[in-house]
């Protein structure tokens, strides 16, 4: 479990993209935090150390957007909406949640996790990140590798 403690916007965006340049195909990045934590801007920063260019906004209503235009093909989704893993099949979304030709970074992964908190599936690489609101400008960003 490691921790990194940010100050500001550009320091959380600056850590998705030092994860986004390190990367490999077949890694989900699973994000936990209330609303405003950070996490789309975490994504966002992980996308641009991809090499994606242009806006990465929240994909809460779209559910899942696909950036084909970095090193390896990016998928970010947005669970929000969805509360149970029943529904998140029901959504189509059980297959985004595993690809292993690109990185998946998902929001509020909780929702799909359920209880499980430890390795997912034989293979799947997955990194759990927890952010928590700090102060205004603070986060505590918390994570820990599992699988692979
Ligand atoms: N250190 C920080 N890291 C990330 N976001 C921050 C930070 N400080 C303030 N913020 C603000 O928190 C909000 C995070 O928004 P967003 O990334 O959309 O959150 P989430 O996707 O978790 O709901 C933005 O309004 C941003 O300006
Ligand atoms: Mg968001």
């Amino acid at each position: 479990m490691a921790t990194f403690i940010s100050h500001s916007i550009a320091e959380t965006a600056a850590l998705g993209e030092q994860w986004g340049r390190a990367a490999s195909a077949g890694w989900l990045v699973g994000l936990s935090g209330d609303l405003g934590a950070g996490k789309t801007l975490l994504a966002g920063g992980l996308a641009r150390g991809l090499g994606v260019t242009g806006r990465v906004p929240s994909p809460t209503f779209a559910l899942v957007h696909e950036y084909p235009g970095g090193r390896l093909p990016l998928w970010h989704l947005d669970l929000y909406r969805l509360t149970t893993r029943a529904e998140i099949a029901a959504a189509g979304l059980e297959s985004y949640l595993c690809r292993p030709q690109g990185v998946v970074v998902v929001e509020w992964i909780e929702r799909w996790l359920e209880e499980q908190s430890g390795p997912l599936a034989p293979g799947v690489r997955m990194r759990r990140v927890e952010i928590k609101i700090a102060g205004d400008a603070e986060r505590r960003i918390t994570y820990e590798d599992f699988g692979g």
